[in-house]
């Protein structure tokens, strides 16, 4: 039986400013910046994601996969910041980008998350497109989409557009046929249902993502971006049901259980039928450490 281990985790907003010029702030980045000083600090600490990494080495894992918002301003210096972070575990890594990796309109364009993480991007692509990526690996086929587009300020929203989704319904189609051992587990940073998330945080196209979900189906949908800790169920073809799960900052200081900070661990399993079982243990921040739990 093939064991495959990967832990996920999402929000790790890393803020690196050394050697930033000042014109960096004169755009969406005033108020991203200001409210980031003035709120941010008291409750999210970027020097939890150390403690976060310290905890994964002796998991044995296969894989971290990091569902967007790595950075909170999309800045080349925390881009950089992350990927020597990163790059220092001595772990595979998957990342997607989240609404803050796309803070402005010309990070966005500039295409800067995807150059700088590009070690962290590796997997198929249709004809030269960006997303969804798609990267097998033991029972596992990691589908990695893109919802991060630059917004405007206090909007957080997040969409596919409809040329990422065709692509999208076309790799689970593919997958499904060709390679139907595998878990194919759906990474995307905004929550997929707009009964979790607010209207100016939502994905723009979740209607859209349904419905190719419940065309194609998938073993597993993952994301980010609520802070929040969140288990739902999208439906798939043939009265099947996709599990959703929504995972908090890896950075929160909060002591709410929702909202506490949290990586999850699954464990994925194929037996000789090619039957794929996942398993999933939580881990939670104490204040002190993080240690696994419900
Ligand atoms: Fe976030
Ligand atoms: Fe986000």
């Amino acid at each position: 039986m093939a064991v495959y281990r990967f832990a996920h985790c999402s929000d790790i907003h890393q803020l690196f400013l050394a050697g930033l010029w000042p014109f960096a702030f004169f755009n969406k980045r005033v108020t991203g910046g200001l409210n980031l000083l003035l709120n941010r600090r008291r409750h999210y600490r970027g020097e939890q994601f150390g403690a976060l990494l310290d905890a994964l080495g002796p998991l044995a894992l296969d894989r971290l996969v990091i569902t967007g918002d790595l950075t909170n301003l999309a800045l080349a210096s925390e881009l950089v910041y992350v990927r020597q972070q990163l790059a220092s575990l001595g772990l595979e890594v998957t990342v997607i980008p989240g609404n803050h990796d796309a803070y402005t309109r010309g990070a966005a364009r500039s295409g800067v998350f995807e150059r700088e993480l590009a070690p962290f991007m590796a997997g198929e692509r249709e004809d030269g497109s960006l997303y969804p990526f798609v990267l097998a690996e033991g029972p596992v086929a990691f589908v990695g989409c893109s919802s991060a587009i630059p917004t405007a300020p206090f909007s957080a929203r997040g969409e596919l557009g409809e040329a990422q989704l065709a692509r999208l319904d076309r790799a689970l189609d593919r997958l499904a046929r060709d390679q139907p051992e595998r878990a194919r587990v759906v990474l995307v940073h905004h929550p997929v249902s707009p009964a979790h998330t607010g209207p100016r945080r939502g994905l723009v196209d979740h209607a859209g993502f349904a419905r190719v979900i419940e065309r194609r189906g998938a073993e597993l949908v993952l994301h980010g971006h609520e802070h929040r800790a969140l288990d739902y169920a999208l439906h798939g073809p043939a009265g099947r049901v996709v599990q959703v799960h929504g995972i908090p900052s890896a950075i929160a200081t909060s002591a709410d259980p929702a909202r506490r900070a949290a990586f999850a661990v699954y464990e994925v399993t194929s037996d000789a039928v090619g039957t794929v079982a996942i398993a999933r243990t939580r881990h939670l921040w104490d204040g002190a450490r993080f240690a696994p739990g419900e």
